[in-house]
Order: structure tokens, then C-alpha cells, then sequence
């Protein structure tokens, strides 16, 4: 197990070797990295069938293929200090048995499998290729054994979590009232809960597949407001903690 400020040396350095586990993983070269990260954004914004989506889900299980591993490898590279505070956000809080819910290309899941004061980290996508790739990240940095990998949250089996951390997410599904609903039901009173969203499809739908409905927000922050208390950290004013209210 490694120390806080190792876990984000590491990060700020090379992603958690994030290339070249890229590289073997998908049998590319250099060349094919470059092409594989440059305008991913752009390719994934291209994939999404606007309107004719009957079922969001459908979008990350059918459609997106590897395309989100390219578009968040991008934008960890990329924005790789926003995304270390939210791994300074999660060392604040994470502790015992961690849930990640939609955790992509698995910065926060390995991260937080990296600490001692995680017993373990439950990685949850719908996506397959997330979960294989993460899984091979897990194995290639020697830290599988803390870490298990689920489509569901019920393929868990953890009836509790202390740490839920759902970082860039809700606004990818069709009902973000639901699941902190959900969330809400598998916390104890001393869980913490990690919790941000982007409900806005950008200027140009760069964003087309975030949900921007304003009933589904406005439900959203009525369950949000209803069940969770807000603790106060100093790390990040987008990315918020929670605790249960009852
Ligand atoms: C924008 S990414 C965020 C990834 C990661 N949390 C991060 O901060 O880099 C959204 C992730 O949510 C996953 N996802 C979308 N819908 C989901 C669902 N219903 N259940 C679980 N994961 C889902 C996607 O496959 C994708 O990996």
C-alpha cells in the first residue's frame, strides 16, 4: 500500500502508467495512441444518435464501444490536475469497502484500491470494455486482489458501502434521482457519499448523451436535498460529500 502523496505523485506523473496500459491492451503503437486520443471528445459526441436513443443505456453498452476509454484517457492526460484533486477529494472521505458507480477508465477505483485505508473497491460500469480494461490496469499495477469487478451494483452483493463515489456520472442517466435513491439505500449513517454532475449538453452538444431535462434535474435536487446533508470540504467547489440525513 502506498502513502496519499505517493498515490498522487504517481498520477501527476504518467496516469498510472495509463499509456502504455492503453497500448497493450488495445495491441497499438505510438501512432496509434495519438490517433486512438486525439479528438476523442469529438468521435464520442459523433457515436451518439441524438433523438433516436429510446434507452440512455443502450448508448454505453451498444454504441460507445471503446470510444469512452479513448474520450476519458484524453481528458485525464489532458486535465490531469482537475482530476487529481478529485483524487485529493476521495483520499479526504474514502475508507472500508468503496463503491465506484460508473467508473470509466478506473483512476479513482485504483487509486483508492491503492490506499490503506481502503479494505476494497467495488468497480461498477455498464460498459464492458471499461470493466476489462480496468481490469487489466488492476492485474498490471499488482492491486487485483482489492478490487472487484460488477456490471450492476446488485452483482456486488454488498448489501453496505462506507464510500460511494460517483464522480461525472449522473448526468450520463435517464433517472439521477433513482440512483442516489439507490445510493441512499446502501449507505450507513457514517457513509460518505462523493457526488457531481454537469446536467448541460454544452455550447456546441459536445455533450450530447448528458441528460439536461429540467424535471429530471429539478427531481434530481429534490431527493438530493431530501435525503443527503452536504459536508463542507475545501478541495473542489464542483465535486460534493454527502452523508445521509437519517
Ligand atoms: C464520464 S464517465 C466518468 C468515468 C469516471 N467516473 C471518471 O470520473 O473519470 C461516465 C461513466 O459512467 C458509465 N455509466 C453510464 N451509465 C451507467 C450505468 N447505468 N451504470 C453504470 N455505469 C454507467 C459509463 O460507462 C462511463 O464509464
Amino acid at each position: 500500500m502506498k502513502n496519499n502523496s505517493l498515490i498522487l505523485k504517481e498520477f501527476l506523473n504518467n496516469a498510472f502508467n495509463l499509456k502504455s496500459h492503453l497500448m497493450e491492451f488495445f495491441s497499438m503503437n505510438e501512432c496509434d495512441l495519438d490517433r486512438f486520443l486525439k479528438n476523442a471528445k469529438m468521435n464520442l459526441a459523433n457515436l451518439h444518435p441524438g433523438e433516436a436513443l429510446s434507452d440512455v443505456s443502450d448508448f454505453y453498452t451498444e454504441i460507445v464501444g471503446d470510444g469512452h476509454v479513448a474520450d476519458l484517457a484524453a481528458w485525464h492526460i489532458t486535465s490531469k490536475d482537475y482530476i487529481a484533486n478529485t483524487l485529493k477529494l476521495q483520499q479526504r472521505f474514502s475508507r472500508d469497502l468503496v463503491l465506484d458507480f460508473g467508473g470509466g477508465i478506473g483512476t479513482h477505483a485504483l487509486a483508492n484500491a491503492m490506499s490503506s485505508q481502503v479494505e476494497h473497491v467495488f468497480f461498477v460500469d455498464i460498459n464492458e470494455t471499461n470493466r476489462k480494461f480496468v481490469q487489466y490496469r488492476a492485474k498490471e499495477l499488482g492491486i487485483e486482489k482489492k478490487l472487484t469487478f460488477c456490471k450492476t451494483i446488485k452483482d456486488a452483493k454488498i448489501s453496505k458501502f462506507d464510500t460511494v463515489v460517483c464522480l461525472d456520472v449522473l448526468e450520463h442517466l435517464a433517472d439521477p434521482a433513482s440512483q442516489i435513491e439507490i445510493f441512499y439505500k446502501i449507505m450507513n449513517l457514517t457513509s460518505i457519499a462523493l457526488f457531481n454532475w454537469y446536467f448541460y449538453k454544452g455550447e456546441k452538444n459536445e455533450y450530447p448523451f448528458h441528460i439536461d431535462d429540467v424535471q429530471i434535474i429539478e427531481r434530481f435536487f429534490d431527493t438530493l436535498q431530501s435525503n443527503f446533508l452536504e459536508v463542507f470540504h475545501p478541495i473542489l467547489i464542483t465535486a460534493r460529500a454527502y452523508k445521509k440525513i437519517r
